[in-house]
């Protein structure tokens, strides 16, 4: 089969292009499923650079030669081979995360996939696999309440688009954040957002300006910026580190009295491995979430076109240079295709 192979880390994961590889081999609790649509994440970038705590030699699992990807939608071809009972059957069109989903076919348990719901398409299932993390970031983590106001960093990317959305959705008045002008520009026009500021100059004062000096009650950071963030939250705020996407591996030194003055709480939130500790609490986010999309009170942003795994390399340096906006969508396969395995 095609499969973005990373036959050893890259600095520059736009020159990786599809090559002939061995079909994947599912362990007796995974399904074989071939993909029909993929979509690239941060995370995939740092993967193929070797920058991800996945790369750790002691307690990661992403070591070349390896196949580069996690969330796709896709079809099942094969159910798993353990003789417990599956909740999918050959043919169901299913959506998820599944180590090395630049492919034509990924293994997945099936605790790390979902049924399409008849509302969606494949292509928007698979552009909103990897944000459930943002609705229960603002939902179960910061527990946002109506009224109250939200800042989001990050806010044009995958998670921090989600964030922005159920935010509003929950009665917040929400502040994007954004990289760049022409970005910002658009986001005004197309996010259903309060204020959107461009990361520049005084914009932490322009957040106390919009909050009437009192600052914002919580804090979405997607890019690792918790000392700005201690800057314009309120008293007793709350800030939840989702991710690090501006730091380029290097973490902040944060001053515990900054945190002491405010009795600010930071908060970080690991999905994964939160769903895997709780997954009854993993359903519940999920229904909540599907639910905001199958009702329309959230709708997925997709960016550009990207057609075939040859697209990959491209998709993945537009999210490097930061051109994206929402969520890229590569389609590697028709969903009716005849299966070749
Ligand atoms: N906590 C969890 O369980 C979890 C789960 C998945 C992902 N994550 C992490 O969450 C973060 C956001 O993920 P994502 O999928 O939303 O990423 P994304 O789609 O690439 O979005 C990241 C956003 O951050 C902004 N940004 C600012 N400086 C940047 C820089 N130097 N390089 C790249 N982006 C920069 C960009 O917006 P502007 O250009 O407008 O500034 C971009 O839209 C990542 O660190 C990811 O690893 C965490």
């Amino acid at each position: 089969m095609k499969a973005i192979l990373v036959p050893e880390f890259v600095s520059d994961p736009s020159t990786l292009q599809p090559s002939d590889v061995s079909p994947p081999t599912p362990k007796p609790d995974q399904y074989l499923v071939r993909v029909t649509h993929c979509s690239p994440q941060h995370a995939d970038i740092l993967h193929a650079q070797g920058k991800h705590q996945n790369n750790n030699a002691k307690k990661g699992w992403c070591f070349p030669p390896f196949v580069l990807g996690y969330d796709f939608a896709g079809v099942v071809e094969s159910l798993p081979s353990d003789g417990k009972r599956s909740v999918f059957k050959k043919g169901d069109q299913v959506f998820g995360a599944g180590i090395g989903a630049f492919a034509e076919y990924v293994c997945v348990p099936e605790r790390q996939m979902r049924r399409i719901p008849k509302e969606l398409s494949s292509e928007t299932a698979c552009a909103m696999s990897g944000q459930a993390v943002s609705y229960a970031s603002v939902v179960n983590v910061a527990k946002v309440e109506k009224g109250e106001t939200v800042l989001v960093s990050g806010a044009s990317g995958g998670l921090g688009s989600v964030c922005c959305m159920v935010a509003k959705a929950k009665g917040a008045r929400v502040i994007a954040l954004a990289g760049d002008s022409e970005k910002a520009e658009a986001m005004r026009k197309d996010m259903a957002v309060d204020l959107v500021l461009l990361m520049e100059g005084d914009w932490i004062q322009k957040v106390m300006d919009f909050t009437n000096g009192e600052g914002v009650d919580v804090v979405l950071d997607n890019t690792g910026m918790v000392n700005d963030a201690i800057r314009c939250v309120a008293y007793f705020g709350r800030i939840v580190v989702l991710g690090f996407a501006a730091r380029k591996g290097v973490m902040e030194d944060v001053k515990m009295n900054k945190l002491l003055l405010k009795s600010v709480t930071v908060m970080g939130y690991r999905f994964g491995e939160s769903g895997r500790r709780y997954p009854k609490t993993l359903e519940e986010i999920w229904d909540g979430y599907l639910n905001m999309l199958k009702t329309g009170e959230m709708k997925a942003m997709i960016y550009g076109n990207y057609d075939g795994l040859e697209d990959v390399g491209r998709a993945l340096k537009d999210l490097y240079d930061r051109k994206a906006y929402g969520k890229i969508v590569v389609k590697v396969a028709d969903a009716q295709e005849v299966a070749k395995l």
